[in-house]
């Protein structure tokens, strides 16, 4: 049996969907997860015959050849994820984010098993062209502002995903993720469409920063999935860098107000909109991107993948589940945070 995948931070928002994924195309799957940011409820729902979890750091596990055994691919989701931890602790993000690359990576060498590494739209920087394309230069602020060390770590992922694919022939490929969203995605890191989604299914103002004209383009995670899965069967794929997103923006101001006429629509009404400036949730200086738009052809052109989920859809699914979970009585998707950007 070589049909196993393993999935670090298996047990995290994207994780968790693609190991559903996996396991629905009668793939055995081990998630290595150390729960810093993901939860046992995201996988509790998967056959115990087929997914196995392990804890523990994917540095760590992976360290151990014997995790291999029945292994073909990688899939590397673990990372330090979300603006609250990268503003709290730079120093303990780059660490996880540089140390546990090197070792997953250096481990698919010597293993001899193919790897899939999440990037993120973050190595744009603030690099002004639209669309978005892979070889387009990278643009970062200054090293002061400790946003811009996330992409960093990202970018250098990259790098080391890409060598390795060079000097050793590791079969690697690299996505850059833009916005994810879909359900069991949590608002306390600081993602905007669950905290919209909570506010608006408790009836209470949807904070929206600075004017709100910022545009973002959101993927719901089971395309993105679809995708990952895509890239990792074609052997076309390795060695090179692949966006992944959707090609359709919007207005921060605009999702909000979608995110309220689907509370409405389910029996939720009350919800408004309100402007926070930038300053008031960050400080002075913060910087975020305008404008964040993935050229995707790379990835058509190579796989015919293309978005199914439209916002819209995706929105109405959340909100029916939240208000479900709130008449059942449980607590609502997380909303403790206002320290998330509008992205
Ligand atoms: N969600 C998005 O919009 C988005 C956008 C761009 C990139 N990404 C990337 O996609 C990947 C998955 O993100 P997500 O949105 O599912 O976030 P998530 O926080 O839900 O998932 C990350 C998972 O990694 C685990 N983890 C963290 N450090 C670990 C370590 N050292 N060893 C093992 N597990 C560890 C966490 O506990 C969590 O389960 C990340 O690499 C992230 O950078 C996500």
């Amino acid at each position: 049996m070589t049909d196993t995948a393993i999935i670090t931070g298996g047990a995290g928002f994207i994780g968790s969907h693609l190991a559903e994924r996996l396991v629905n195309a009668g793939r055995d799957v081990v998630l290595v997860d150390n729960f810093a940011t993901g939860r046992r409820e995201n996988v509790a729902h998967l056959p115990t015959d087929r997914v196995s979890l392990i804890e523990g750091t994917a540095a760590e596990v992976l360290s151990d050849p014997a995790v291999f055994a029945g292994v073909s691919e990688v899939y590397h989701l673990a990372a330090a994820v979300g603006v609250k931890l990268i503003v709290d602790d730079p120093a303990g993000m780059i660490a996880t984010n540089i140390d546990d690359t090197i070792a997953v990576l250096r481990a698919c060498v010597d293993a001899k098993v193919r790897v899939l590494v999440t990037s993120s739209s973050e190595v744009y920087g603030k690099c002004p062209v639209l669309p978005l394309r892979e070889d387009m230069d990278l643009v970062f602020g200054p090293t002061t502002a400790s946003r811009w060390s996330y992409g960093l770590t990202k970018a250098l992922d990259e790098h080391l995903a890409i060598d390795l694919a060079r000097r050793d022939g590791l079969k690697a490929v690299v996505v850059r993720l833009f916005n994810t969203v879909g359900p069991r995605q949590v608002g306390r890191y600081g993602m905007v469409v669950p905290r919209f989604v909570q506010r608006a299914c408790a009836g209470r103002p949807l904070e929206v920063y600075g004017d709100g004209g910022q545009t973002r383009a959101f993927c719901d995670v089971r395309d993105v999935v679809a995708a990952l899965t895509m890239l990792m069967q074609n052997d076309d794929s390795f060695g090179r860098v692949f966006n992944v997103g959707h090609d359709r923006q919007v207005t921060i101001r605009r999702l909000a107000e979608l995110v309220i006429q689907q509370a409405e629509k389910h029996g939720s009404p009350g919800a408004t909109i309100e402007t926070v400036p930038y300053e008031a949730v960050y400080g002075e200086g913060f910087e975020d991107p305008p404008h964040r738009l993935p050229d995707v052809s790379r990835l058509r052109e190579l796989t015919g993948w293309t978005p199914t989920y439209t916002l819209e859809q995706t929105v109405a699914g959340l909100v029916a589940d939240e208000l479900s979970r709130r008449q059942r009585g449980a607590a609502g998707s997380d909303d403790t945070a206002v320290d998330g950007r509008n992205a």
